[in-house]
């Protein structure tokens, strides 16, 4: 494996700016309501704890383990749950947390997924939105970001489990 360039595309205080305004948002929008969060693992479990501290409804976490890339930078549409749901979501307000919406492949496939299972209502949340690689059509609610078509760690996303640490987003090539 050659040398790894990253270049930082968003840094940690940037970040978290974008978070209080998410979590203001969602708050405003799901007053009254109690919240599920659905974190998408593993790369939205740093964007998900820091999300849901900036809400203030209640909400409960429950969490959802998919792969789709595998060792690759390339979505293989062949989406696995690697953990599912610890309790049924019938009749919650449910909001997928994600770390970035790339193809919209695994989005695609988890919100038909979570339909089967008659919540009350569902909308997503990605960190980081890639509009130029769009194969499936998702709504994404609540953005983060938009960035450019290259391959981005930190923050929870990861090149082959690598670089999930870092407290900002950089792009890798
Ligand atoms: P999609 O199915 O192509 O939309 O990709 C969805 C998943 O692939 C995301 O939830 C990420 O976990 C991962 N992914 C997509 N693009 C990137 C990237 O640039 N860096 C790291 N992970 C990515
Ligand atoms: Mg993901």
């Amino acid at each position: 494996m050659g040398e790894e360039n990253l270049e930082i595309l968003i840094d940690a205080a940037k970040i978290k700016r974008r978070v209080s305004e998410l979590g203001r948002e969602i708050s405003k929008d799901y007053a009254g309501r109690f919240l599920t969060a659905l974190v998408v693992l593993k790369g939205g479990i740093m964007f998900a704890s820091d999300l849901v501290r900036a809400i203030d409804v209640p909400v409960s976490l429950e969490m959802i383990g998919l792969r789709s890339y595998g060792k690759s930078t390339a979505s293989s549409g062949v989406v696995e749950i690697t953990l599912d749901l610890s309790s049924p979501i019938e009749g919650q307000h449910v909001l997928v947390i994600e770390d970035i919406v790339d193809t919209g492949l695994t989005l695609n496939y988890l919100l038909d997924n979570l339909r089967t299972r008659r919540p009350a209502s569902v909308r997503v949340c990605a960190l980081l939105h890639k509009p130029e690689r769009a194969k499936a059509p998702v709504k994404v609610d609540y953005k983060g970001f938009t960035v450019p078509d290259r391959f981005v760690v930190g923050y929870g996303m990861d090149l082959d489990e690598k670089h999930r640490n870092l407290p900002y987003i950089a792009a890798i090539d």
